[in-house]
């Protein structure tokens, strides 16, 4: 699929993704997702998820590009729950380059999205991003996203844990080569 467009005066153009924007789209999301941004992001960019998606839902992920250049890629996938009629859309992963953000790239892309969805039959749409991301809250509100639930994340540190975990096997192995059985 492909579609052409002006966004307010340049020209867009939504695509779907392809093998050899991998290494382009994650290097986006490197610039948009860094940890020092959003720390307590449960999950986190990497190739990996850039890749896995690809591979998993190559048909729900997108890229935008302006004069031959990839500014902006959204990755989703469907989900079909049990005890559920519904398919659900869930749109993992969106960024715009900064440089022409508040162009209306992002809002031309999610529509393309959207409308993805609406062909594969999704119902109900979900988006998640951390409580300080206003612009993002903004962007999805105005684009007709609401019943927002909050989610509390938290974190356990296991580094104590782990250290008294590496003793007591360092220990064990002293002991079974002491007995000879290692
Ligand atoms: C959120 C994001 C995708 C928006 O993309 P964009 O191309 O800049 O958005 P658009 O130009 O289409 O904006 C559409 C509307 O969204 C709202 N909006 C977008 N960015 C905003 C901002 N920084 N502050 C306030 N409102 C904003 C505005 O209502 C805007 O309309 P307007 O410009 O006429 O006021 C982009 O800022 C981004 O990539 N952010 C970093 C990554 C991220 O947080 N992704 C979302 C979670 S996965």
């Amino acid at each position: 699929m492909n579609g052409n467009g002006n966004t307010r005066k340049s020209p867009v153009t939504i695509r779907e993704m392809t093998v050899e924007d991998i290494a382009t789209v994650f290097e986006l999301g490197e610039k948009l997702f860094t940890s020092k941004e959003v720390p307590n992001l449960y999950r986190s960019w990497d190739d990996y998820e850039v890749i896995g998606l690809f591979y998993d839902d190559a048909e729900h992920c997108f890229v935008a590009e302006m004069h031959d250049r990839i500014v902006g890629f959204v990755l989703g996938t469907t989900i079909t729950k049990k005890r559920s009629a519904w398919k659900y859309g869930y749109l993992v992963w969106m960024g715009i380059d900064p440089i022409v953000q508040r162009m209306g790239v992002g809002e031309r892309l999610f529509e393309w999205f959207r409308d993805t969805m609406l062909e594969k039959g999704v119902r109900m749409m979900l988006v998640d991003t951390e409580a300080d991301n206003t612009p993002a809250i903004r962007f999805f509100k105005g684009l007709g996203f609401g019943n927002d639930e909050k989610h509390i994340y938290m974190t356990l540190n296991l580094s104590e844990k782990m250290k008294k975990k590496r003793k007591k096997d360092a220990a064990g192995s002293v002991v079974g080569r002491r007995r000879g059985t290692t």
